[in-house]
């Protein structure tokens, strides 16, 4: 399928430019030195001026003063030890333990500060730079490690199923930046829109990782999610999908872009296996950006040698889009089947982010593991006062198993708020 389980981590550990916290800081440590040098120097000069005066008992006094002065520096120096251990943890980067063993050069390179070239950053106000990543790839230890051991310079090791399994565990973004992918050439591309369906070439994937070589393979497996032999463009199912109804949960392109007063130009598709949607889409003049991860099955390529846009993005992160960016967003299981109310939450509250006030969330053919999982994501929807345009409960027999399975289909508006 192609998109990973739900699993909400959140976001990522990054170097945050000099905030108000880390300016109070400073401010404070400027302080107590301040204080402590006054008091230092009032307590060393403060004898002298006694003993020009009193030139008779002036040992004793000059002891005490310097055991006080010492026990202030004790003081002083336990405060910024306080104070820097505070600061490490305001820059971050704090749980990912660098002084383990073998621990590669190349990670600690990337996790490392670089000055800004050409200093202070005027508008910014940061001096130096560092990599953001996931704070959870520190839970990952090892695993990350394997990833980030490679030639600097060098060709990329060609273990995407490393890079899988930390972006399933929420190592997201992914730290290896400095080497180069394998080349793959990408020979019998068709033009567009002709590539919208023409079968793609097995030579443009390698197949390293995969059970399957060849996209022939591929048509004939259960990949599970929305991927129901969803590779093969030309005999299967995937032909007719979102053209011609099988069932009252499916939805046509075509009703739904009326729908959406004619005013439909960009869209996001969760998990949106081999990007079917998003041909369909193309040849309605809307452009889809299809989220997928290859689980099992080089989704993401294939996605590309359709002329289409693909993104690696696991529903876990903040999406990379700005606010009220898209007309449409789609999702079938891309909301995930087992996960916790509040992971669903944090899912959607993204989903209703990128979308526009008057934009259309259409939920295609959600498996919903009871009834229970459907009301919660309604009541979700009405919470955030969706407007509800369609909404169909259907029981489909899962062709594996036999038994018959909730799914449930919904096309909502999102509301103008104030
Ligand atoms: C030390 O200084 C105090 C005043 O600060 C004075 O009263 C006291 O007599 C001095 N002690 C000696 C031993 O000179
Ligand atoms: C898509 O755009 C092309 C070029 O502007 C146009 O010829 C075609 O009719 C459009 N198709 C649809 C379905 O709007």
């Amino acid at each position: 399928m192609g998109s990973v389980s739900l699993k909400i981590g959140d976001g990522t550990a990054r170097f945050k430019p000099p905030s108000c916290c880390s300016s109070v800081l400073n401010f404070i440590m400027l302080l107590s030195i301040l204080i402590t040098n006054l008091f230092a120097l009032y307590a060393f000069t403060y004898p002298q001026t006694t003993h020009q005066t009193h030139l008779h008992a002036p040992h004793k006094n000059i002891s005490l003063i310097s055991e006080h002065v010492s026990l202030i520096l004790q003081e002083i120096v336990s405060s910024q030890k306080k104070l820097a251990q505070m600061e490490k943890e305001l820059i971050g980067y704090q749980n990912i333990d660098l002084s383990r063993p073998n621990i590669p050069n190349e990670l600690k390179t990337f996790l490392q500060h670089h000055p800004l070239p050409l200093g202070k950053d005027s508008k910014s106000g940061i001096t130096e730079m560092a990599a953001s990543v996931g704070h959870l790839c520190s839970s990952s230890a090892d695993l990350l490690s394997q990833y980030m051991n490679y030639k600097v310079g060098g060709a990329c090791p060609d273990d995407w199923s490393v890079s899988q399994k930390l972006i399933s565990k929420g190592c997201e973004p992914l730290p290896r930046r400095r080497c180069f992918a394998r080349l793959v050439p990408k020979t019998g591309l068709f033009p567009f829109p002709l590539s919208l369906w023409k079968p793609v070439s097995d030579k443009i994937v390698g197949w390293n990782g995969f059970s399957c070589k060849s996209f022939d393979c591929l048509k004939g497996k259960k990949l599970g999610g929305d991927c129901n032999g969803c590779f093969d463009l030309a005999n299967g199912l995937e032909k007719q999908r979102w053209v011609k109804a099988r069932g009252k949960n499916d939805f046509l392109i075509d009703e739904v872009l009326s729908m959406g007063n004619r005013n439909i130009r960009i869209g996001f598709d969760l998990g949106g296996s081999s990007g079917s949607f998003a041909a369909r889409m193309a040849e309605k003049n809307v452009t889809i950006i299809t989220s997928a991860l290859n689980v099992d099955a080089p989704f993401n390529e294939f996605i590309a040698a359709r002329g289409l846009f693909p993104m690696v993005l696991s529903p876990d992160q903040r999406f990379p889009f700005y606010d009220g960016t898209f007309d449409l967003v789609h999702t079938g299981n891309g909301l995930g089947d087992g996960a916790r109310q509040d992971k669903l939450e944090f899912l959607m509250f993204d989903i209703d982010r990128i979308l526009r006030a008057g934009g259309l969330f259409w939920l295609d053919n959600y498996h919903c593991v009871d009834d229970e999982r459907r009301k919660t994501v309604m009541q979700l929807m009405e919470r955030f006062g969706y407007k509800k345009l369609r909404s169909v409960v259907g029981e489909k027999v899962d062709l594996g198993t036999g038994k018959p399975k909730i799914y449930f289909s919904a096309l909502l508006r999102k509301p103008a708020r104030g």
